[in-house]
């Protein structure tokens, strides 16, 4: 009489050596970008409260920062700059020697290997917190972000970061055409080489909340749901990673990540690019405060998270996890 089951899945988890022979996904701190805060001042490492361990840093203590982050084996970092003036129409974020293009100034200085992206947005240096320029709509009398008239002013701000030293553009506004404005300009001022990393799918979430009180980039009246795309669409995603695409991206980006697995897997089904997963910050502050509480166990959570977003289709991951993630792998991994 034959033996039931006849499948046995557990043959090839007996061991630690047998599971790791069959692993299909393994996370490594190659797969991993770290976000960092630049801000004006001296001295300033300023903890954000709603992001333990997330710092405002001034120019100052950044290089400390930037050796640690090398010597752990991580290959990227994504720049945000707090600048110390906000107007209308962001002054600061195409100022050559703005606090982002400063700060990519040192860090290739510091750390010429590494490799350097600059998040290409409007709305940390405008008044109204807005990622483009607005207008009062004629017939109605309402504000409304002008799609074109953000784009003259993002393509500066991504030459500008090119200028500095910049190796990967990585748009996050969500305009219409941005990949295309910024390829153009980039390549008409001599930076054919600098690659655009395109926030291609970035929805209008709440899960940024602990990123606009890190950045004072909060919308002063209200929302970014014209130009973020609603959570509840999927297919509209294949629709903005299409025309990235077709506009000369190098990279496509989902954002945020955790809820949005579904769409990092079918843009790496339906594309060529690789697929870049934004971990972003309220999914960190959720794990920290429930960490802190003694609820979960903070390592275990991360690592399996992030490997999550790897084995959905992220080639890389934007985290403010990485140097946490980037020691643990040094031991025993999982
Ligand atoms: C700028 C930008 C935001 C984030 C990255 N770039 C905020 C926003 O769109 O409101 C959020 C990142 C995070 O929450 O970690 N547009």
């Amino acid at each position: 009489m034959s033996s039931y089951p006849i499948v046995r899945h557990r043959r090839l988890r007996r061991s630690a050596g047998l599971r790791s022979m069959v692993r299909e996904t393994v996370l490594t701190a190659d797969d991993m970008i770290y976000p960092i805060f630049v801000t004006y001042g001296e001295n300033i490492r300023s903890e954000i409260p709603s992001m333990p361990g997330v710092y405002h840093l001034s120019m100052d203590l950044l290089e400390q920062e930037i050796r640690e982050v090398a010597a752990l084996g991580i290959k990227a970092v994504l720049l945000f700059g707090v600048p110390c003036h906000k107007d209308a129409h962001g002054s600061s974020a195409y100022d050559p020697n703005g606090i982002v293009q400063e700060a990519v100034r040192a860090v290739k200085g510091w750390a010429p290997e590494l490799v350097v992206i600059a998040d290409t947005c409007l709305c940390q240096f405008t008044d109204h917190g807005h990622c483009g320029v607005v207008r009062k709509d004629e017939a109605t009398g309402i504000a409304v972000v002008d799609n074109d008239k953000s784009l003259e002013l993002l393509v500066r701000t991504a030459i500008s970061q090119a200028e500095a030293g910049a190796d990967i553009i990585a748009p996050s506004n969500m305009m219409d055409g941005f990949v295309y404005a910024i390829r153009a300009g980039l390549d008409e001022a001599g930076y054919s080489d600098i690659a655009i990393m395109s926030y291609s799918v970035k929805y209008a979430s709440a899960f940024y909340g602990p990123f606009r009180d890190a950045a004072h980039s909060a919308p002063q009246f209200g929302d970014r749901k014209t130009y973020q795309m609603d959570p509840a669409n999927g297919r509209e995603a294949l629709r903005e990673a299409e025309s990235d695409v077709a506009e000369g991206a190098d990279m496509l980006m989902v954002k945020p990540a955790l809820a949005y697995l579904d769409i990092v897997k079918t843009l790496k089904e339906q594309f060529d690019l690789p697929v870049v997963a934004y971990n972003v910050s309220a999914e960190y502050s959720m794990v920290k405060a429930a960490a802190a509480n003694g609820w979960i166990d903070e390592r275990a959570i991360v690592l399996e998270t992030l490997t999550g977003m790897k084995r959905a289709g992220a080639d890389l991951i934007i985290t403010y996890h990485a140097k946490d993630a980037a020691k643990w792998l040094r031991g025993d991994g999982m």
